[in-house]
C-alpha cells in the first residue's frame, strides 16, 4: 500500500525560546494545522513541515522535533529565504491576491525586491521538494497543503513522477483579473506549477471555478494553451467530538460564566477570528454601529463581543489592521456607550479582547444570539462551522456570500442568513432580521445547520484527497 506525505508550511510541533533559554514546545497553531494534527494523530503519517524560526531550528539539531504517533520530517530553511517566500510572497502576494485584498492604486508594487523574494519563495519550494523526494517511497501519495507550495507540484513531477500528488488549497483563488497582477511570467510559472500536481482540490466549487477560468482567461490573453491539472471540491468539516469536547471543559465554562457577567443579560452579536485583514472585522463593527444608530431601540440592549487574537504579527499590514480594529471599536464605545450617547446605563456596545485566549473566544460562539461571520473573502471559515456547533441559543448565523461555507450552510435558506460583505448597511439590516427572528425559526435553522455540520467530518475531506490522489 503506498504511504502517505502530508506537507504544510506550519507543522504539528514548534518551539519557543523559555525565559532560562530552555525551548518550550508550542502546540500547532491556525485551523489548518490544528486541524490536520487532530485528523492524523496516532496514524503513523510522515508530515513534512517547515522548521520556522531559531528556536525550531535548535530543537531540529537536538533531535526534538518528534510526536509519537507520527513521523516528521522538519525542513529547515535559512532565515532570509523563509522571510522572502513566507513574508512576502506567501502572506503579502499570494494571500492578498487569491483574497482580492490589494488596494490596488497603491499595491502590490512588484520592484527588483520583491524579485529576489520571488527567487527565495522558488528556492523555499525547492527545499520542501528535495526533502519530500528524499523520503517518499515509491509510487507514495504526497497531499501537499496551501499555498505556500504553489511551486511543488511541477518540482515533484518533474523530480518524482511515480508519486501521487494532490494540492489542497484553504484559501479563495483568484479570478483570473486579479491573479492578472501577478507579473506575466510569475503568473504563468504559477499556474504551470500548480498543473505540476496530480490534482488540485478546493473548498466550495466557487474557488475551483476561479480557479479553471484563470487557465482559460490568462492562456487566451498570452496566446499560449494553458492546460489545467484535474480538479475535485472537498470542504473541510469539523472533528465534531473534538470541537465539542473542548467547548465542554471546565476552563470554557468558566470562561462562559464571566463572559455572562459581563454581558449583563444583553442580547451578544458575537464573532471569533483571527486579527486579518480579509476577516473584515471594522465593517462588522460599522454595521453593528448602523444597527444602533439606525434602530436605536437596540443602545443599551445589545453588546458585540469581538475575539481577534494575533495572527502574523511580524507584517506591517497586520499590526495596522490590528490598529484600525482597536481604534473603530474605541470610537463607537466613547460615541455611544456609557458617557457618550447611550444614556449612562453603564453599556459598552463593542467588548473586544485582542490577547490569544481560547477559552474566551469559545465562549463567544457558545453564548451568541448571533454569530457574525462576514470575511472579504475566505476559503473556508471554520469558525462559521464551529459556532452553530458549539452554541446554545439557537444563535443564528450570519454569514459572508464570500466564505467558502457559505455553499454549505446556507441550505437552500433554510440555514445561514447571507450578507455581502461590504455592504455596512446591508449587515446591519441582516443583525436586526437575526436579533429580532422569532424562537421557532432560530431553532428551526440551528437545527438545520447544526445535522449538516454533524453530516461531514474532517475525515471525510482526508478521505476525498486520497480519492483524488488515486486519480
Ligand atoms: O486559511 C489559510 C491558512 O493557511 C489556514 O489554513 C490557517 O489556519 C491559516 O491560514 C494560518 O496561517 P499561518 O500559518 O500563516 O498562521
Amino acid at each position: 500500500m503506498s504511504h502517505t506525505i502530508v506537507v504544510s508550511n506550519r507543522g504539528p510541533l514548534t518551539f519557543r525560546a523559555g525565559a532560562d533559554g530552555d525551548l518550550v514546545p508550542v502546540p500547532a497553531a491556525g485551523g489548518l494545522a490544528s486541524s490536520l494534527h487532530r485528523l492524523l494523530a496516532g496514524s503513523g503519517t510522515t508530515w513534512a513541515s517547515v522548521a520556522m524560526g531559531a528556536a525550531d531550528r535548535e530543537a531540529v539539531t537536538k533531535g526534538l522535533m518528534h510526536l509519537d504517533g507520527l513521523d516528521l520530517v522538519p525542513v529547515v530553511i535559512d532565515d532570509e529565504t523563509y522571510r522572502q517566500a513566507y513574508d512576502v510572497v506567501a502572506n503579502t502576494t499570494l494571500w492578498y491576491v487569491h483574497h482580492h485584498l490589494f488596494d490596488l492604486p497603491n499595491r502590490p508594487r512588484f520592484d527588483r525586491r520583491w524579485r529576489q523574494a520571488w527567487e527565495g519563495y522558488r528556492a523555499y519550494n525547492r527545499a520542501m521538494a528535495d526533502a519530500v523526494s528524499q523520503r517518499a517511497g515509491d509510487g507514495d501519495t504526497v497531499l501537499v497543503q496551501d499555498y505556500h507550495f504553489s511551486l511543488l507540484g511541477r518540482m515533484l513531477a518533474e523530480r518524482r513522477p511515480d508519486l501521487r500528488t494532490v494540492h489542497f488549497l484553504h484559501t479563495p483563488f483568484a479570478e483570473p483579473a486579479l491573479l492578472g497582477v501577478l507579473p506575466d511570467d510569475v503568473a504563468a510559472e504559477l499556474l504551470d506549477g500548480m498543473a505540476g500536481y496530480g490534482a488540485c482540490g478546493f473548498h466550495c466549487h466557487k474557488w475551483e471555478a476561479g480557479f479553471l477560468s484563470c487557465y482559460s482567461a490568462l492562456g487566451r490573453e498570452r496566446g499560449k494553451r494553458l492546460v489545467a491539472p484535474a480538479t475535485f471540491v472537498a470542504p473541510l468539516g469539523l472533528d465534531v467530538d473534538g470541537v465539542t469536547g473542548e467547548a465542554a471543559t471546565d476552563g470554557v465554562a468558566a470562561a462562559t460564566e464571566a463572559l455572562r457577567a459581563e454581558v449583563e443579560g444583553r442580547r451578544v452579536v458575537g464573532r471569533a477570528d483571527r486579527m486579518e485583514p480579509s476577516k473584515n472585522i471594522v465593517r462588522g463593527m460599522l454595521a453593528f454601529e448602523e444597527l444602533l444608530t439606525a434602530r436605536p431601540e437596540w443602545q443599551g440592549r445589545v453588546v458585540h463581543v469581538v475575539c481577534a487574537y494575533p495572527s502574523r504579527t511580524g507584517l506591517a499590514e497586520y499590526l495596522a489592521y490590528a490598529a484600525d480594529v482597536e481604534h473603530t471599536a474605541e470610537r463607537i464605545n466613547h460615541a455611544l456607550g456609557d458617557g457618550g450617547g447611550g444614556g449612562g446605563r453603564g453599556w459598552t456596545p463593542i467588548v473586544l479582547s485582542v490577547s490569544d485566549d481560547y477559552a474566551r473566544s469559545l465562549a463567544a460562539l457558545t453564548l451568541s444570539d448571533v454569530l457574525l461571520i462576514n470575511p472579504v473573502r475566505d476559503g473556508m471559515n471554520l469558525v462559521a462551522k464551529e459556532g452553530p456547533l458549539i452554541n446554545t441559543e439557537d444563535g443564528v448565523l450570519v454569514l459572508s456570500r464570500e466564505a467558502g461555507a457559505w455553499e454549505e450552510l446556507e441550505l437552500d435558506g433554510g440555514g445561514a442568513l447571507g450578507v455581502n460583505p461590504f455592504d455596512v448597511a446591508g449587515t446591519a439590516d441582516a443583525l436586526h432580521a437575526a436579533l429580532t427572528m422569532s424562537s421557532t425559526e432560530r431553532t428551526a435553522r440551528a437545527g438545520s445547520l447544526s445535522a449538516a455540520l454533524r453530516g461531514r467530518t474532517s475525515a471525510d475531506w482526508w478521505a476525498d484527497q486520497l480519492a483524488a490522489a488515486q486519480g
